[in-house]
């Protein structure tokens, strides 16, 4: 069975107080997880260190960076190399999330190059996908995501995709508190699973985590997650609160 996983971004939120809040009470928290049911807490770099510390005794709970650079060392100030994560223990890494794309200039040529050196160093790649309102609009985003995989992951052998975890996240539904209704995220992932399963056959399609984030909370993981092709979900917001998100891993199926 695939991996069923609840990941948290927590992105530019909490001084370290508030990390150190926020990481003792997902430590102490009473979460169902297992082998294929697992958590990953995806916190600013300053803290990484800390969540690993924090979180080490937690069985299937993993700690995961918000981007990396692609290249392996040298003069790139203020970026983070993949060889750094891996130093630390870092297990994932969010690759191409839509404020990546949209604030950094990130593109689909760069999201594979960063694809590749997350691969080549062990760390799980968490690749996220997702259009933006006026293509939703225009009913063109299943092309619009079809060409994000295909330019950023299709060039990978069938042995590297299974490595790799993937986010589609209607930017529309991104902290909007508008959450794509369970339909539409299952057809879309539905729509992304074909596409895998057309380049690299359905055994490798089926084995592949397809992540949904937008809006997710509370109230509406269990609906989303309850979608056959929904895999689990990446959580923005929800996920600074440690009640709500301890309740989206826990409805995880
Ligand atoms: P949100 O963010 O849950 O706050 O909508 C999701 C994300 O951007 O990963």
């Amino acid at each position: 069975m695939r991996k069923q996983i609840a990941a948290a971004n927590w992105k530019m939120n909490c001084t370290l107080t508030q990390a150190e809040e926020l990481l003792s009470k997902l430590a102490a928290a009473e979460i169902n997880v297992t082998e294929n049911r697992i958590s990953v807490i995806a916190v600013p770099a300053p803290y990484l260190i800390l969540a690993q510390q924090q979180l080490v005794h937690k069985a299937n709970v993993f700690v995961a960076a918000q981007n990396c650079y692609s290249k392996k060392s040298g003069a790139y100030t203020g970026e983070t190399s993949v060889e750094m994560l891996q130093s630390i223990g870092t297990a994932y890494v969010l690759i191409g999330h839509s404020e990546r794309r949209e604030y950094f200039h990130e593109t689909n040529s760069l999201l594979a190059d960063k694809v590749n050196i997350a691969l080549e160093y062990n760390i799980t790649p968490i690749f996220c996908c997702g259009e933006a309102l006026d293509i939703r609009e225009a009913n063109t985003q299943n092309e619009f995501v079809g060409r994000q995989l295909e330019e950023s992951l299709f060039h990978l052998t069938a042995e590297q995709l299974q490595k790799v975890v993937i986010a589609y996240e209607p930017i529309w539904a991104i902290g909007t508190g508008k959450t794509a209704s369970s339909e539409q995220a299952q057809e879309m992932h539905a729509y992304i699973r074909s596409a895998l399963a057309a380049k690299y056959g359905s055994s490798v399609a089926d084995s592949i985590s397809i992540l949904y984030g937008g809006s997710v909370k509370g109230s509406n993981a269990a609906e989303l997650f309850a979608q056959p092709d929904v895999d689990g979900g990446l959580v923005g917001g929800a996920s600074l609160n440690a009640e709500e998100f301890t309740a989206i891993i826990n409805a995880l199926k």
